[in-house]
């Protein structure tokens, strides 16, 4: 049995590689950066004694990356496919270019969904789990992180579509919407509140993982912003700055 993890190299997708090693998983790495993933996979095998395989694929360019990741899990059942996979950018406003448009969606949207599609059938034999994940940021649209919003609105549509149509006992659906995380792409941004450890919501999702479908924020109290944000009329959220 092998755990995918999408996003594999950096931030919350690193840790999770981290946690799932340390519990005994074997693994499948995905990521654009060979050199980082052939590192943190040598690495994981020394300290966790437990299978792990590197694929390098940039998801941006990638004509169908189900069929790359199904190609390199070969006959292994896929017990779990988790994708911490994303990109964000400080241009992502009105007047972003079509070829900047197009990665932001490859990224956040079109890989995670056509991963899912491939591995779904393998997903159903193993009565796996499948975890994404979405972010606070597309709570409601805003004049920034436009299309990144808009990427991770249609995620969070899609693992409501799976959930809808499989029931736990046949394929756990689990989507993650985090807050702010220290991390790559929060990297020397200014936040209005500290952000989490990845290693700290990498253990919450493993330790999450058998339990069933969900949909839920990370952490906790990301819910009651959500709440408010959405309770705000239009004219003032329309004030809302952040
Ligand atoms: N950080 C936050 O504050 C925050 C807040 C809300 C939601 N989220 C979401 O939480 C998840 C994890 O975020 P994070 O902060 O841990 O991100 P991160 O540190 O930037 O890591 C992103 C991962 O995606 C991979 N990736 C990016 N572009 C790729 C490409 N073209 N092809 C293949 N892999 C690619 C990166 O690998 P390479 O560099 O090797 O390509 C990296 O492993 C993401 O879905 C993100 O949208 C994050």
């Amino acid at each position: 049995m092998t755990a995918i993890v999408i996003g594999a190299s950096s931030g919350l997708g690193r840790a999770l590689a981290e946690e799932l090693a340390r519990n005994g998983h074997a693994l499948l790495l995905v990521a654009s950066d060979v050199r980082d993933l052939v590192a943190l996979a040598a690495d994981l095998r020394l300290r966790h004694g437990v299978a792990v395989e590197p694929l390098a694929l940039d998801l941006s360019r990638e004509p169908d990356p189900g069929a790359r990741v199904l190609e390199a899990l070969g006959e292994d059942e896929a017990s779990a496919l988790l994708m911490p996979v994303g990109v964000s950018r400080e241009d992502d406003a009105f007047g972003l270019g079509v070829g900047a448009i197009g990665q932001l969606l490859a990224i956040n949207l079109h890989a995670p969904l056509a991963i899912a599609h491939a591995l779904l059938p393998r997903l159903l034999v193993a009565r796996g789990a499948i975890v994404g994940f979405g972010s606070i940021a597309a709570v409601r649209g805003r004049g920034r992180n436009v299309v990144y919003a808009a990427a991770k609105r249609g995620l969070e549509t899609f693992f409501e579509s799976l959930r809808h149509r499989h029931a736990p006992s046949e394929l756990r659906v689990q989507f993650w919407k985090p807050g702010f995380l220290r991390s790559n792409l929060t990297f020397a941004m200014k936040l209005p509140m500290a952000p989490a450890e990845p290693s700290d919501l990498a253990a919450d999702v493993v330790r999450r993982l058998p339990k069933g479908s969900f949909d839920r924020y990370a952490p906790a109290k990301w819910a009651l912003v959500a709440r408010v944000l959405r309770a705000l009329p239009w004219s003032l959220f329309r004030r809302v700055k952040a």
